[in-house]
């Protein structure tokens, strides 16, 4: 690096020393910049490029540990992964997909985007991953998702030219995060890269052929490497003509790519330096690399999605209709219901337009049949508004019911029995269940504070 870097090393490994810049994204699913500022707990300073985007300056902040974190008001992100969404910039009724997501950092700021319209796909290969996706896209309250556990050659399979914004956020070496974790600093082994190259050559090829006519495909790794970087670029960009490199947004923060840094042959023609290298030492965030690249063809409207007709056997419709009346306000939605066991879903799109995938995650879980009733699940809970449920228990974020609540503590409150949606302020934490006066706690074991 030094060799590389030059006159740029000494300013780039004190950076590495100094402590990482804390990013919040605010979820503009839930509510908008402003309407968190008026309420926001800790200072924050706003990223003049992202309006959805601000640094946290205090050290001491403990955002992770504010009510508004459980109730998916926001993620706490590095800066400079925020540039995924904003670079891909997918738009309401299309079809997004992120083919290597977990934990969800980009994949919410997708979803965020979509703003509940169009298909977000989030895919992790690896099972565990997956589920801490699925748990932050429902902490988002997103429903227009499928999450899959896949082989991205699968997705390619039964999606071809599907995707009008993919993105291959690539498993890498890691080196933007050597400021954030010993592990990734101890793990780093400067031969493993060549393996990593071939890895995500061989992902970014099979992501490229989910891409539609006209689409965008978005390549990221939080690495140094050009051997992971600007070297896969270049081989992608020859063994496929029909994609093109996209000018990068003018913005002070932003470095070129650095072909230079190739060798002759792999660079020559290429408009590499069009790729995009976040530094530590020039900007906020971590460090990240970008390259944006658009599939040659006309462009066709996104293909329409909508909730399938319902298939719930008798008894679980029953039990689903007898919840709505008792809890919800407004008519149930006739469409889109479909059961899995005991678990009862509503779904965005057909199960034919993602078969034979089974997804680890279709739409929203609502709940399950259990022990003779319809048990309301939590992702139902963070994707409702207050309006939207008869008995709600809304509470204030310094309140120690706000705390119990978390902690999984039963609580106290008068009003009839029956399901009520706890929120913070008018931002739903969970369930519980009344019966007279002593509200059950229905926040989920895994998710309790301590
Ligand atoms: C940089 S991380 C993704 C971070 C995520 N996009 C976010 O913003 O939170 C890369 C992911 O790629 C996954 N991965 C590992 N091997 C893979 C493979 N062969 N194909 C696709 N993804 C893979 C890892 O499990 C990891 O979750």
């Amino acid at each position: 690096m030094r060799a590389l870097l030059g006159d740029d090393y000494d300013a780039f490994v004190a950076s590495l020393a100094a402590p990482a810049a804390r990013g919040l994204r605010v979820n503009t699913l839930k509510l908008t910049p402003d309407a968190f500022l008026a309420r926001a707990p800790f200072a924050l300073n706003p990223l003049p490029w992202l309006p959805e985007g601000f640094l946290i300056p205090d050290p001491h902040a403990r955002p992770g540990r504010h009510p508004y974190h459980p109730a998916g008001l926001y993620y706490l992100q590095d800066p400079s992964a925020m540039l995924a969404a904003h670079l891909l910039d997918p738009q309401p009724g299309e079809w997004a997909l992120d083919v290597s997501a977990a934990p969800g950092g980009k994949a919410t700021h997708l979803a965020a985007r979509l703003g509940g319209q169009g298909l977000l796909v989030a895919n992790e290969v690896v099972r565990s991953r997956a589920r801490t996706l699925v748990g932050n896209l429902e902490r988002f309250g997103v429903t227009n998702m499928l999450v899959t556990s896949e082989p991205v050659e699968r997705l390619a399979q039964v999606w071809p030219g599907r995707f009008q914004r993919v993105l291959v956020d690539a498993p890498c070496s890691g080196e933007g995060m050597f400021r954030k974790s010993d592990a990734a600093r101890k793990e780093w082994d400067v031969r493993a890269i060549p393996g990593n190259a071939a890895r995500q050559d061989r992902i970014l090829a099979a992501a490229a052929r989910t891409v539609a006519p006209g689409g965008r495909l978005l390549y990221a790794t939080c690495t140094f490497a050009p051997e992971e970087n600007e070297a896969v670029i270049a081989r992608f960009l020859r063994a496929h003509p029909d994609f093109i490199l996209l000018e990068p947004p003018s913005l002070p923060f932003l470095s070129p790519g650095r072909p230079d840094w190739l060798p002759p042959d792999l660079a020559r023609g290429l408009p590499l330096e069009r790729c995009i290298r976040i530094w530590p030492h020039r900007s906020p965030g971590d460090g990240h690399f970008y390259a944006l690249m658009q599939r040659e063809g006309e462009p066709a409207p996104p293909a329409p999605i909508a909730p399938p007709p319902s298939s719930l056997d008798r008894k679980a419709e029953a039990l689903l209709r007898a919840f709505w009346r008792e809890t919800m306000v407004g008519a149930m939605s006739e469409d889109g219901w479909i059961q899995y066991g005991d678990h009862i879903h509503r779904l965005p799109l057909a199960p034919a337009l993602w078969e034979p995938l089974r997804p680890v995650r279709a739409g929203l879980r609502a709940g399950r049949i259990a022990r003779g009733r319809f048990a309301p699940h939590h992702a139902l809970a963070l994707s409702l508004q207050p309006h939207q449920v008869q008995r709600t228990l809304r509470l204030d974020p310094a309140s120690r019911d706000t705390h119990a609540y978390l902690r999984g503590e039963t609580l106290r409150s008068s009003g009839p029995d029956g399901w009520v949606l706890v929120t913070v302020e008018e931002f739903p934490l969970g369930w519980g269940r009344r019966v007279k006066g002593v509200v059950k706690n229905h926040y989920p074991k895994g998710l309790r504070w301590r």
